[in-house]
């Protein structure tokens, strides 16, 4: 083998692993999610058994309705979670295409709002409705989550996070923030964080601490769109994480339902 045969097969590996660890990163952020969505179909489980038990005991048409009723809408929250939960792991192509930006970080919301309800965390959003960007969905799903996943991380009960979208057809970007009320990041620190394992999280009793790998792939994926990462921060008071993506206008032929 040649030297330029070799210095290929390597690049190739490289290219390869690379994926792997995009989506063995993307995988992880759900495991952050994992006790809180346990814990959402253990209720969800409840509710259906306990119904269930109150249309066996009593015969009445009005009851079993009732019990049926219940039962159907606590079975369609699960497939809500499943099915959202599949999509974002399945999702793994590589194409760039128009995305309404709401639209993804919902997507992510439903996935993470158990966890932000469980550290009583509460969500200001502030979105403009209708804003496009040329994406690649799982790519941009994967920095929301990672960088909700951090704000939740950041914070103690009571916290806020904010989400805000907007259009900035000047400069040609849709932009995306997730703030947070938590610990902030210091001066010294803040050039850091995007490096890969860096990280300040230390092992919890379970042995979930911090990879360091979240914020490293955010930017590498920022720069493959040819987007911008920013970040402001306060100690003590918290952060901001900013992203320009490259803006589309709305596809043709879509009608623009967010507002409704
Ligand atoms: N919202 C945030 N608030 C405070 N610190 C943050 C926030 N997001 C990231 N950080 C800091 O950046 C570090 C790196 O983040 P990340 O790459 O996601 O790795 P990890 O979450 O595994 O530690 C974190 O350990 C933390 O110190
Ligand atoms: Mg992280």
């Amino acid at each position: 083998m040649t030297d330029q045969e070799k210095i290929q097969q390597l690049e190739q590996q490289l290219r390869m692993l690379d994926e792997q660890l995009m989506q063995t990163q993307k995988l992880s952020s759900v495991g952050a999610l994992a006790s809180s969505i346990t814990h959402e179909f253990n209720n969800i489980l409840t509710t259906v058994i306990n119904y269930a038990k109150m249309g066996v005991r009593h015969k009445d048409a009005k009851t079993r309705d009732k019990a049926f009723d219940r039962i159907l809408s606590a079975g369609q929250r699960a497939t809500k979670i499943t099915t959202g939960m599949l999509a974002y792991a399945r999702n793994t192509s590589d194409r760039f295409e128009p995305c309404e930006v709401n639209k993804l970080l919902t997507d992510v919301m439903v996935l993470v709002q158990k966890d932000l309800q469980m550290h009583r965390i509460g969500v200001d959003e502030d979105i403009q409705p209708g804003v496009w960007a040329l994406v690649n969905s799982s790519q941009i799903q994967q920095i929301l989550m990672n960088l909700i996943v951090n704000a939740r991380q950041s914070m103690k009960e009571g916290g806020r996070l904010r989400l805000i979208i907007r259009d900035n057809p000047e400069d040609g970007w849709a932009e995306v923030s997730v703030g947070d009320s938590g610990c902030g990041i210091p001066n010294e620190q803040l050039q850091k964080i995007f490096d890969p394992f860096f990280t300040t999280k230390k092992a919890d009793a379970r042995g979930q601490g911090g990879t360091g790998i979240g914020l490293s792939l955010c930017r590498r994926i920022i720069e493959s769109h040819k987007g911008r990462i920013r970040v402001e921060s306060e100690v003590g008071k918290g952060t901001m994480f900013t992203l320009k993506l490259p803006r589309s206008e709305s596809p043709a032929g879509l009608i623009d339902t967010s507002a409704a």
